[in-house]
């Protein structure tokens, strides 16, 4: 499903943010991507969604060698691929359900069929009655589920997360994890960084833990390497 091969990003001369990943990821799993700041972990997800070129290495995601695909088929990959940021990114001058209908508008989805995903999303985050809300009337937490909601609305067998729990308290922490949790389970593959060391130990999932630009752990059950 996602495939690294000795993958080096420099941005500029110097030292890289990714220093010769080697990384495999399956089909199904859920993966945690830990370490300090600056160690390369925003990087690996925007190499991965071909907002940027490795300067070197080999990248594959769903078969797709990314090194040589074409402009023409990059819709085609993001639209296989769920992003989910730290500070949500909601338009703020649409309600809820727009949020979420207009990342499936792109795609020149018929109305009737964008009505039955936006609402089975909406159900699935447990927000189906604040479907006319603004972004600034919902919670930090609504906010990030709703963020969810749009990332799957296409169906992507990919779900990558970049501190979705960032700027959110523990209880709508927790909250949105068990979400992600169950969204792997109906099979998306999901890829959360996260600083939330708490989460990690307690979920006890498949963890990377980078510093540096290099993976420095790759352990099946974060919470026992973690433990003393
Ligand atoms: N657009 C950029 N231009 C130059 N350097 C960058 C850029 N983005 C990130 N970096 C550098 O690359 C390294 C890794 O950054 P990043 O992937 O954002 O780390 P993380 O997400 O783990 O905090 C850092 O040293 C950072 O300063
Ligand atoms: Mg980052």
């Amino acid at each position: 499903m996602i495939i690294l091969e000795n993958v080096t990003k420099e941005y500029t001369s110097g030292t890289p943010a990714l220093n010769g990943i080697d990384l495999r990821i399956e089909k199904g799993e859920f993966v945690f991507v830990v370490g300090n700041s600056g160690s390369g972990k925003s990087t690996l997800i925007k190499l991965l969604l071909k907002e940027l070129d490795a300067t070197s290495g080999k990248i594959y995601v769903n078969k797709k060698y990314l090194n040589k695909i074409t402009r023409k088929r990059l819709p085609s990959l993001r639209r296989d691929i769920g992003v989910v940021f730290q500070d949500f990114r909601l338009l703020p001058d649409r309600n809820v359900y727009d949020n979420i209908a207009f990342a499936m508008k792109v795609v020149e989805a018929p109305s009737r069929i964008i009505r039955g995903r936006v609402l089975a999303m909406l159900s699935m985050v447990g927000l189906l009655d604040k479907y006319k809300s603004f972004p600034n009337e919902l919670s930090g937490g609504e906010q990030q589920r709703v963020a969810i909601a749009r990332a799957l609305v296409n169906e992507p067998s990919i779900l990558l997360c970049d501190e979705p729990t960032g700027n959110l308290d523990p209880e709508n922490s927790w909250e949105i994890m068990k979400i992600l949790d169950e969204i792997n389970k109906r099979g998306t593959t999901v890829l959360v960084v996260t600083h939330n060391m708490e989460i990690v130990q307690a979920m006890k999932k498949r963890t990377i833990t980078m510093n540096n630009g290099k993976i420095i752990s790759d352990v099946e059950k974060g919470g026992y390497f973690y433990e003393d």
